[in-house]
Protein backbone atom coordinates (compact mmCIF):
# COMPACT_ATOMS: atom_id res chain seq x y z
CA UNK A 1 0.00 0.00 0.00
CA UNK A 2 0.79 3.74 -0.83
CA UNK A 3 0.31 5.89 2.30
CA UNK A 4 0.70 9.74 1.38
CA UNK A 5 0.68 12.72 3.37
CA UNK A 6 -1.94 15.41 1.47
CA UNK A 7 -0.97 18.97 1.50
CA UNK A 8 2.65 19.20 1.27
CA UNK A 9 3.91 21.63 -1.09
CA UNK A 10 5.93 20.27 -4.10
CA UNK A 11 9.12 22.06 -5.47
CA UNK A 12 12.26 21.48 -7.94
CA UNK A 13 13.12 19.12 -11.08
CA UNK A 14 11.94 15.58 -11.60
CA UNK A 15 13.73 13.80 -14.31
CA UNK A 16 11.00 11.98 -16.78
CA UNK A 17 12.22 8.11 -17.62
CA UNK A 18 11.72 6.50 -21.20
CA UNK A 19 7.86 5.94 -22.28
CA UNK A 20 6.57 2.84 -21.38
CA UNK A 21 4.49 2.34 -24.29
CA UNK A 22 7.47 3.04 -26.58
CA UNK A 23 10.05 0.27 -24.56
CA UNK A 24 7.11 -2.58 -24.66
CA UNK A 25 6.53 -2.49 -28.65
CA UNK A 26 10.18 -1.94 -29.21
CA UNK A 27 11.24 -4.38 -27.21
CA UNK A 28 8.44 -6.54 -29.42
CA UNK A 29 10.16 -5.17 -32.71
CA UNK A 30 13.72 -6.19 -31.58
CA UNK A 31 12.57 -9.82 -32.91
CA UNK A 32 12.61 -8.24 -36.41
CA UNK A 33 16.23 -8.33 -36.38
CA UNK A 34 18.59 -11.39 -36.27
CA UNK A 35 21.60 -9.08 -35.11
CA UNK A 36 22.70 -7.73 -32.24
CA UNK A 37 19.95 -4.37 -30.82
CA UNK A 38 20.72 -2.07 -28.14
CA UNK A 39 18.27 -0.16 -26.95
CA UNK A 40 18.92 2.68 -24.40
CA UNK A 41 16.65 4.79 -22.35
CA UNK A 42 13.98 1.73 -21.01
CA UNK A 43 12.21 2.48 -17.99
CA UNK A 44 12.63 -0.33 -15.05
CA UNK A 45 9.08 -1.52 -14.76
CA UNK A 46 6.99 -4.73 -14.04
CA UNK A 47 5.65 -4.41 -17.61
CA UNK A 48 8.86 -3.94 -18.76
CA UNK A 49 10.25 -7.24 -17.31
CA UNK A 50 7.40 -9.30 -18.21
CA UNK A 51 8.11 -8.84 -21.81
CA UNK A 52 12.04 -9.26 -21.28
CA UNK A 53 10.46 -13.04 -20.20
CA UNK A 54 8.15 -13.36 -23.19
CA UNK A 55 11.19 -12.69 -25.54
CA UNK A 56 13.25 -14.94 -23.16
CA UNK A 57 10.84 -17.68 -23.35
CA UNK A 58 10.80 -17.29 -27.45
CA UNK A 59 15.28 -18.19 -27.16
CA UNK A 60 15.68 -14.40 -27.24
CA UNK A 61 18.81 -13.14 -25.26
CA UNK A 62 18.28 -10.32 -23.21
CA UNK A 63 19.98 -8.28 -20.80
CA UNK A 64 19.59 -5.21 -18.98
CA UNK A 65 22.54 -2.80 -17.94
CA UNK A 66 21.15 0.02 -16.37
CA UNK A 67 18.75 1.54 -18.63
CA UNK A 68 20.21 -0.28 -21.63
CA UNK A 69 18.81 -3.78 -22.88
CA UNK A 70 21.07 -5.93 -25.14
CA UNK A 71 18.83 -7.68 -27.40
CA UNK A 72 19.97 -10.81 -30.03
CA UNK A 73 16.94 -12.47 -31.55
CA UNK A 74 19.20 -14.57 -33.72
CA UNK A 75 17.82 -17.44 -32.63
CA UNK A 76 14.09 -17.43 -31.92
CA UNK A 77 13.90 -21.47 -30.72
CA UNK A 78 9.66 -21.30 -30.11
CA UNK A 79 6.80 -19.05 -32.45
CA UNK A 80 4.59 -19.79 -29.20
CA UNK A 81 4.45 -17.39 -26.63
CA UNK A 82 3.88 -19.05 -23.34
CA UNK A 83 -0.05 -18.04 -21.90
CA UNK A 84 1.08 -17.43 -18.22
CA UNK A 85 2.99 -14.27 -19.44
CA UNK A 86 0.45 -12.81 -22.43
CA UNK A 87 -2.14 -13.09 -19.98
CA UNK A 88 -0.48 -10.24 -17.14
CA UNK A 89 0.86 -7.99 -20.51
CA UNK A 90 -1.76 -7.11 -23.21
CA UNK A 91 1.29 -5.36 -24.97
CA UNK A 92 3.07 -8.62 -25.22
CA UNK A 93 0.29 -9.86 -28.37
CA UNK A 94 2.20 -6.85 -29.91
CA UNK A 95 5.13 -9.80 -30.92
CA UNK A 96 2.50 -11.96 -33.39
CA UNK A 97 3.63 -9.44 -36.31
CA UNK A 98 7.63 -9.35 -36.03
CA UNK A 99 7.20 -13.66 -35.10
CA UNK A 100 5.24 -14.40 -38.31
CA UNK A 101 7.29 -11.86 -40.22
CA UNK A 102 10.67 -13.44 -38.83
CA UNK A 103 9.58 -17.28 -39.18
CA UNK A 104 6.61 -17.53 -41.29
CA UNK A 105 4.15 -18.62 -38.13
CA UNK A 106 3.48 -17.50 -34.57
CA UNK A 107 1.09 -18.46 -31.90
CA UNK A 108 -0.10 -16.06 -29.46
CA UNK A 109 -2.80 -16.59 -26.45
CA UNK A 110 -5.06 -13.85 -26.71
CA UNK A 111 -4.43 -11.25 -24.44
CA UNK A 112 -7.99 -11.71 -23.26
CA UNK A 113 -9.89 -7.98 -21.91
CA UNK A 114 -8.52 -6.24 -19.05
CA UNK A 115 -10.03 -3.59 -16.52
CA UNK A 116 -10.34 -0.66 -18.76
CA UNK A 117 -12.59 -2.41 -21.86
CA UNK A 118 -12.94 -5.44 -23.96
CA UNK A 119 -9.70 -4.97 -25.96
CA UNK A 120 -10.57 -6.49 -29.21
CA UNK A 121 -7.19 -7.31 -31.55
CA UNK A 122 -9.82 -7.74 -34.45
CA UNK A 123 -7.58 -5.19 -36.26
CA UNK A 124 -4.23 -6.44 -35.80
CA UNK A 125 -6.06 -9.94 -37.14
CA UNK A 126 -7.93 -8.62 -40.44
CA UNK A 127 -4.23 -6.76 -41.26
CA UNK A 128 -2.54 -9.78 -41.03
CA UNK A 129 -4.62 -12.02 -43.10
CA UNK A 130 -4.27 -9.10 -45.91
CA UNK A 131 -1.04 -9.68 -46.02
CA UNK A 132 -1.44 -13.42 -46.77
CA UNK A 133 -1.42 -14.65 -43.20
CA UNK A 134 -3.72 -17.75 -42.37
CA UNK A 135 -5.15 -16.72 -39.13
CA UNK A 136 -6.96 -18.85 -36.94
CA UNK A 137 -8.40 -18.51 -33.94
CA UNK A 138 -8.56 -22.07 -31.64
CA UNK A 139 -8.91 -22.44 -27.94
CA UNK A 140 -7.86 -19.05 -27.10
CA UNK A 141 -4.67 -18.54 -29.13
CA UNK A 142 -4.34 -16.67 -32.27
CA UNK A 143 -2.39 -19.70 -34.75
CA UNK A 144 -0.88 -17.76 -37.66
CA UNK A 145 1.03 -18.34 -40.91
CA UNK A 146 2.36 -17.58 -44.30
CA UNK A 147 -0.20 -18.98 -46.78
CA UNK A 148 0.99 -20.89 -49.89
CA UNK A 149 4.48 -21.71 -50.79
CA UNK A 150 5.23 -18.43 -49.91
CA UNK A 151 8.39 -17.28 -47.47
CA UNK A 152 7.59 -13.89 -47.12
CA UNK A 153 4.64 -11.71 -46.01
CA UNK A 154 2.73 -9.87 -48.82
CA UNK A 155 2.53 -6.07 -48.95
CA UNK A 156 -1.22 -4.63 -48.72
CA UNK A 157 -3.49 -1.91 -48.68
CA UNK A 158 -5.01 -1.76 -45.16
CA UNK A 159 -7.43 0.37 -43.63
CA UNK A 160 -7.91 0.65 -40.25
CA UNK A 161 -11.45 0.96 -38.66
CA UNK A 162 -10.38 3.36 -35.78
CA UNK A 163 -6.81 4.35 -35.27
CA UNK A 164 -5.63 1.24 -32.82
CA UNK A 165 -1.87 2.28 -31.75
CA UNK A 166 -1.52 -1.70 -31.14
CA UNK A 167 -2.79 -2.47 -35.01
CA UNK A 168 -0.76 0.06 -36.62
CA UNK A 169 2.53 -0.98 -34.73
CA UNK A 170 1.77 -4.78 -35.22
CA UNK A 171 0.87 -4.20 -39.18
CA UNK A 172 3.84 -1.56 -39.91
CA UNK A 173 6.73 -4.61 -37.84
CA UNK A 174 4.78 -7.28 -39.85
CA UNK A 175 5.45 -5.11 -43.31
CA UNK A 176 9.14 -4.55 -42.54
CA UNK A 177 9.90 -7.85 -43.86
CA UNK A 178 7.07 -8.37 -46.67
CA UNK A 179 7.21 -8.99 -50.14
CA UNK A 180 6.05 -5.47 -51.52
CA UNK A 181 4.63 -2.11 -50.02
CA UNK A 182 2.11 -1.74 -47.36
CA UNK A 183 -0.20 1.16 -46.87
CA UNK A 184 -2.11 1.50 -43.94
CA UNK A 185 -4.76 3.91 -44.54
CA UNK A 186 -6.75 5.37 -40.97
CA UNK A 187 -2.99 4.76 -39.02
CA UNK A 188 -2.26 6.04 -35.46
CA UNK A 189 -0.23 9.15 -35.66
CA UNK A 190 0.71 8.40 -31.81
CA UNK A 191 4.47 9.29 -30.79
CA UNK A 192 5.33 6.21 -30.26
CA UNK A 193 4.24 4.59 -33.22
CA UNK A 194 6.62 7.47 -34.43
CA UNK A 195 9.52 5.88 -32.09
CA UNK A 196 8.72 2.07 -33.27
CA UNK A 197 9.42 3.36 -37.04
CA UNK A 198 12.43 4.93 -36.21
CA UNK A 199 13.90 2.21 -34.73
CA UNK A 200 12.69 0.21 -37.48
CA UNK A 201 14.42 2.67 -39.72
CA UNK A 202 17.30 2.37 -37.77
CA UNK A 203 17.49 -1.15 -38.21
CA UNK A 204 17.29 -0.69 -42.28
CA UNK A 205 13.53 -0.41 -42.82
CA UNK A 206 12.01 1.55 -45.41
CA UNK A 207 8.92 3.32 -43.82
CA UNK A 208 7.51 6.88 -44.74
CA UNK A 209 4.38 8.62 -43.34
CA UNK A 210 4.59 7.78 -39.25
CA UNK A 211 3.00 10.50 -37.20
CA UNK A 212 0.38 11.20 -39.92
CA UNK A 213 -2.81 8.95 -40.61
CA UNK A 214 -1.07 7.37 -43.60
CA UNK A 215 1.98 5.19 -43.44
CA UNK A 216 3.75 3.45 -46.18
CA UNK A 217 6.21 0.73 -45.53
CA UNK A 218 8.02 -1.26 -48.46
CA UNK A 219 9.54 -4.75 -46.90
CA UNK A 220 12.93 -5.25 -47.41
CA UNK A 221 14.46 -8.87 -47.36
CA UNK A 222 16.59 -8.32 -43.71
CA UNK A 223 17.05 -5.71 -40.65
CA UNK A 224 20.15 -4.97 -39.59
CA UNK A 225 21.90 -4.39 -35.62
CA UNK A 226 21.21 -1.19 -34.13
CA UNK A 227 21.62 1.22 -30.97
CA UNK A 228 18.44 3.26 -29.87
CA UNK A 229 16.91 5.63 -27.44
CA UNK A 230 13.67 5.48 -26.80
CA UNK A 231 11.89 9.07 -26.48
CA UNK A 232 10.44 10.38 -22.95
CA UNK A 233 7.63 9.27 -21.68
CA UNK A 234 4.84 11.72 -22.13
CA UNK A 235 2.18 10.14 -19.71
CA UNK A 236 4.63 9.98 -16.91
CA UNK A 237 5.56 13.59 -17.78
CA UNK A 238 1.73 14.77 -18.18
CA UNK A 239 1.26 13.42 -14.55
CA UNK A 240 4.12 15.30 -12.92
CA UNK A 241 2.19 18.25 -14.74
CA UNK A 242 -1.04 17.47 -12.68
CA UNK A 243 1.17 16.99 -9.80
CA UNK A 244 2.53 19.97 -9.47
CA UNK A 245 -0.95 21.96 -10.56
CA UNK A 246 -3.18 19.98 -8.17
CA UNK A 247 -0.97 20.59 -5.55
CA UNK A 248 -0.46 24.22 -6.59
CA UNK A 249 3.43 23.72 -7.06
CA UNK A 250 6.03 25.38 -9.29
CA UNK A 251 8.24 22.21 -10.94
CA UNK A 252 10.66 21.50 -13.54
CA UNK A 253 10.37 18.25 -15.88
CA UNK A 254 12.93 17.13 -18.39
CA UNK A 255 13.61 15.19 -20.77
CA UNK A 256 10.52 15.87 -22.24
CA UNK A 257 8.95 16.66 -26.23
CA UNK A 258 6.56 19.51 -25.48
CA UNK A 259 5.04 18.89 -29.10
CA UNK A 260 3.88 15.17 -27.25
CA UNK A 261 2.12 17.14 -24.72
CA UNK A 262 0.48 19.41 -26.53
CA UNK A 263 -3.55 18.62 -25.83
CA UNK A 264 -2.72 18.11 -21.91
CA UNK A 265 -0.68 21.91 -21.83
CA UNK A 266 -3.38 23.41 -23.49
CA UNK A 267 -6.01 22.13 -20.84
CA UNK A 268 -3.59 23.20 -18.34
CA UNK A 269 -3.95 26.45 -19.48
CA UNK A 270 -7.49 27.00 -20.24
CA UNK A 271 -7.84 25.77 -16.17
CA UNK A 272 -5.72 28.65 -15.33
CA UNK A 273 -2.14 26.95 -15.00
CA UNK A 274 0.93 27.62 -17.29
CA UNK A 275 3.73 25.48 -18.94
CA UNK A 276 6.64 27.79 -19.71
CA UNK A 277 8.82 25.50 -22.15
CA UNK A 278 12.36 26.51 -20.50
CA UNK A 279 14.46 24.98 -22.83
CA UNK A 280 13.67 22.55 -25.97
CA UNK A 281 13.39 19.58 -23.50
CA UNK A 282 12.54 21.21 -20.31
CA UNK A 283 9.07 22.40 -19.32
CA UNK A 284 7.81 23.98 -16.06
CA UNK A 285 4.38 24.22 -14.25
CA UNK A 286 3.22 27.25 -12.90
CA UNK A 287 -0.17 26.81 -11.07
CA UNK A 288 -2.72 29.42 -10.83
CA UNK A 289 -3.93 30.71 -7.58
CA UNK A 290 -7.78 28.81 -8.77
CA UNK A 291 -8.10 26.64 -11.07
CA UNK A 292 -11.44 26.77 -13.48
CA UNK A 293 -13.37 23.98 -14.46
CA UNK A 294 -13.25 22.91 -18.44
CA UNK A 295 -14.42 19.92 -20.63
CA UNK A 296 -12.37 17.03 -22.25
CA UNK A 297 -12.82 14.57 -24.18
CA UNK A 298 -10.38 11.77 -25.08
CA UNK A 299 -9.04 11.37 -28.64
CA UNK A 300 -6.63 9.33 -30.45
CA UNK A 301 -3.43 11.43 -31.11
CA UNK A 302 -2.73 14.52 -31.27
CA UNK A 303 -6.04 14.43 -29.00
CA UNK A 304 -6.35 14.60 -25.97
CA UNK A 305 -5.02 10.96 -24.16
CA UNK A 306 -7.18 8.64 -22.67
CA UNK A 307 -3.92 7.70 -20.80
CA UNK A 308 -4.73 11.55 -19.12
CA UNK A 309 -7.94 11.02 -18.44
CA UNK A 310 -8.27 9.96 -14.66
CA UNK A 311 -5.08 11.89 -13.66
CA UNK A 312 -7.16 15.19 -14.98
CA UNK A 313 -10.32 14.45 -13.40
CA UNK A 314 -8.10 14.38 -10.09
CA UNK A 315 -7.21 17.92 -10.71
CA UNK A 316 -10.42 19.02 -11.96
CA UNK A 317 -12.22 17.36 -9.00
CA UNK A 318 -10.59 20.74 -7.07
CA UNK A 319 -11.67 23.24 -9.91
CA UNK A 320 -13.99 25.64 -9.91
CA UNK A 321 -17.36 25.16 -11.65
CA UNK A 322 -18.71 21.81 -13.62
CA UNK A 323 -16.44 20.10 -16.08
CA UNK A 324 -17.70 17.10 -18.10
CA UNK A 325 -15.33 14.43 -19.40
CA UNK A 326 -16.33 12.07 -21.98
CA UNK A 327 -14.34 8.78 -22.46
CA UNK A 328 -14.47 7.81 -26.58
CA UNK A 329 -11.29 5.84 -26.45
CA UNK A 330 -12.16 2.77 -24.25
CA UNK A 331 -15.65 1.93 -23.04
CA UNK A 332 -14.71 1.28 -19.13
CA UNK A 333 -11.96 3.77 -18.36
CA UNK A 334 -13.76 5.53 -15.55
CA UNK A 335 -13.54 3.29 -12.73
CA UNK A 336 -11.46 5.70 -10.33
CA UNK A 337 -14.77 7.94 -10.18
CA UNK A 338 -15.98 5.61 -6.68
CA UNK A 339 -12.75 6.42 -5.27
CA UNK A 340 -11.99 9.46 -5.55
CA UNK A 341 -16.14 9.98 -4.75
CA UNK A 342 -14.84 8.94 -1.44
CA UNK A 343 -12.23 11.19 -1.00
CA UNK A 344 -14.89 14.14 -0.97
CA UNK A 345 -15.12 14.43 -5.01
CA UNK A 346 -18.38 15.11 -6.87
CA UNK A 347 -18.39 13.07 -9.90
CA UNK A 348 -21.37 11.58 -11.30
CA UNK A 349 -21.46 9.38 -14.26
CA UNK A 350 -23.72 8.50 -16.81
CA UNK A 351 -22.43 5.99 -19.18
CA UNK A 352 -18.77 7.32 -20.83
CA UNK A 353 -19.37 10.61 -19.50
CA UNK A 354 -18.15 12.06 -15.93
CA UNK A 355 -19.63 15.14 -14.57
CA UNK A 356 -17.18 16.45 -12.10
CA UNK A 357 -18.40 18.99 -9.94
CA UNK A 358 -15.48 21.13 -8.05
CA UNK A 359 -15.25 21.00 -4.78
CA UNK A 360 -13.26 22.87 -2.01
CA UNK A 361 -11.19 20.28 -0.51
CA UNK A 362 -10.39 16.25 -0.71
CA UNK A 363 -10.05 14.50 2.59
CA UNK A 364 -7.62 11.31 2.75
CA UNK A 365 -9.36 8.01 2.53
CA UNK A 366 -8.53 4.57 1.96
CA UNK A 367 -8.82 3.98 -1.55
CA UNK A 368 -8.67 1.08 -3.86
CA UNK A 369 -6.70 1.31 -7.27
CA UNK A 370 -8.71 -0.44 -10.42
CA UNK A 371 -5.97 0.19 -13.26
CA UNK A 372 -3.00 1.71 -13.69
CA UNK A 373 -3.97 5.59 -14.45
CA UNK A 374 -6.53 5.26 -11.97
CA UNK A 375 -4.24 4.41 -9.70
CA UNK A 376 -1.56 7.81 -10.37
CA UNK A 377 -5.12 9.74 -10.20
CA UNK A 378 -5.60 8.52 -6.70
CA UNK A 379 -1.88 9.71 -6.21
CA UNK A 380 -2.66 12.60 -7.43
CA UNK A 381 -5.57 13.53 -5.24
CA UNK A 382 -4.14 11.96 -2.39
CA UNK A 383 -1.37 14.43 -2.48
CA UNK A 384 -3.83 17.47 -2.69
CA UNK A 385 -6.32 15.59 0.01
CA UNK A 386 -6.38 16.71 3.69
CA UNK A 387 -5.10 14.04 5.97
CA UNK A 388 -3.56 10.97 5.08
CA UNK A 389 -4.60 8.44 1.74
CA UNK A 390 -3.88 4.94 1.47
CA UNK A 391 -3.77 3.76 -1.88
CA UNK A 392 -4.17 -0.66 -2.36
CA UNK A 393 -3.54 -1.94 -5.55
CA UNK A 394 0.32 -0.86 -6.19
CA UNK A 395 0.78 -3.56 -8.91
CA UNK A 396 -0.71 -1.44 -11.47
CA UNK A 397 1.54 1.32 -10.26
CA UNK A 398 4.54 -0.72 -10.41
CA UNK A 399 3.52 -1.47 -14.20
CA UNK A 400 3.90 1.88 -15.20
CA UNK A 401 5.88 4.33 -13.38
CA UNK A 402 9.54 4.18 -12.68
CA UNK A 403 9.99 4.71 -8.95
CA UNK A 404 7.06 7.34 -8.67
CA UNK A 405 7.42 7.58 -5.17
CA UNK A 406 10.82 8.30 -5.11
CA UNK A 407 10.60 11.15 -7.92
CA UNK A 408 7.46 12.78 -5.84
CA UNK A 409 9.54 12.69 -2.27
CA UNK A 410 12.17 14.38 -4.14
CA UNK A 411 9.50 17.22 -4.77
CA UNK A 412 8.99 17.42 -1.32
CA UNK A 413 5.97 14.85 -1.01
CA UNK A 414 5.45 12.98 2.23
CA UNK A 415 4.85 9.34 0.98
CA UNK A 416 6.10 6.09 1.60
CA UNK A 417 5.02 2.09 0.98
CA UNK A 418 3.39 0.17 3.70
CA UNK A 419 2.42 -3.48 4.32
CA UNK A 420 -0.67 -2.42 6.09
CA UNK A 421 -3.64 0.13 6.90
CA UNK A 422 -2.44 -0.89 10.83
CA UNK A 423 1.10 0.27 10.41
CA UNK A 424 2.42 3.19 12.62
CA UNK A 425 1.36 6.15 10.84
CA UNK A 426 4.46 8.38 11.70
CA UNK A 427 5.86 10.89 8.40
CA UNK A 428 8.81 9.83 6.20
CA UNK A 429 10.91 12.60 6.30
CA UNK A 430 12.16 13.95 2.88
CA UNK A 431 14.74 13.38 0.17
CA UNK A 432 16.55 16.93 -1.38
CA UNK A 433 15.51 17.13 -5.18
CA UNK A 434 19.13 15.82 -5.87
CA UNK A 435 18.73 12.61 -4.28
CA UNK A 436 15.37 11.68 -5.98
CA UNK A 437 17.25 12.72 -9.23
CA UNK A 438 19.98 10.39 -8.47
CA UNK A 439 17.31 7.59 -7.02
CA UNK A 440 15.34 7.74 -10.32
CA UNK A 441 18.25 7.86 -13.04
CA UNK A 442 19.62 4.65 -10.86
CA UNK A 443 16.34 2.64 -10.87
C1 LIG B 1 -2.28 1.62 -26.54
C2 LIG B 1 -1.51 1.95 -25.28
C3 LIG B 1 -2.47 2.40 -24.19
C4 LIG B 1 -3.35 3.55 -24.70
C5 LIG B 1 -4.01 3.20 -26.02
C6 LIG B 1 -4.78 4.35 -26.63
C7 LIG B 1 0.36 0.42 -25.39
C8 LIG B 1 1.06 -0.74 -24.80
N1 LIG B 1 -0.81 0.75 -24.83
O1 LIG B 1 -3.14 0.52 -26.25
O2 LIG B 1 -1.70 2.84 -23.07
O3 LIG B 1 -4.35 3.83 -23.74
O4 LIG B 1 -3.03 2.76 -26.96
O5 LIG B 1 -3.94 5.46 -26.79
O6 LIG B 1 0.85 1.05 -26.30
N2 LIG B 1 -9.55 -1.79 -30.87
C9 LIG B 1 -10.37 -2.65 -31.58
N3 LIG B 1 -9.80 -3.67 -32.29
C10 LIG B 1 -8.44 -3.85 -32.35
C11 LIG B 1 -7.61 -2.97 -31.63
C12 LIG B 1 -8.20 -1.94 -30.89
O7 LIG B 1 -11.59 -2.51 -31.54
O8 LIG B 1 -7.98 -4.80 -33.01
C13 LIG B 1 -10.16 -0.72 -30.05
C14 LIG B 1 -9.87 -0.88 -28.57
O9 LIG B 1 -10.77 -1.75 -27.95
C15 LIG B 1 -10.00 0.54 -28.07
C16 LIG B 1 -9.51 1.37 -29.27
O10 LIG B 1 -9.54 0.52 -30.39
O11 LIG B 1 -11.33 0.84 -27.78
C17 LIG B 1 -8.11 1.91 -29.12
O12 LIG B 1 -7.24 0.86 -28.79
P1 LIG B 1 -5.71 0.84 -29.22
O13 LIG B 1 -5.36 2.17 -29.81
O14 LIG B 1 -5.47 -0.37 -30.03
O15 LIG B 1 -4.99 0.70 -27.83
P2 LIG B 1 -3.84 -0.29 -27.44
O16 LIG B 1 -2.87 -0.43 -28.56
O17 LIG B 1 -4.42 -1.51 -26.83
Amino acid sequence: MLRIWGRQPLKGQVKISGAKNSALVIMAGALLCPDDCRIRNVPSLVDVSRMGEILAALGVTIQRQGDTLEVNASHIGQSKAPYELVSQLRASFFVIGPLLARLGVARVPLPGGCAIGARPVDLHVRGLQAMGADVQIEHGTVHAYIKGNKQRLQGAKIYLDCPSVGATETLMMAATLAEGETIIENAAQEPEVVDLANFCRAMGAKIRGAGTNTITISGVPRLHSTDYSIIPDRIEAGTFLVAGAITHSEISLAPVIPEHLTAVIAKLHTIGAEVITEAPNRVRLVPGQHHRATDIKTMPFPGFPTDMQAQFMALLTLSEGNSVISETVFENRLRHVAELNRMGADITVKGNIAIIRGVPMLSGAPVVATDLRASAALVLAGLAAEGITTIQGLQHLDRGYENLEGKLQGLGAKLCRVESESEPASQPTTESPETANSTASKS
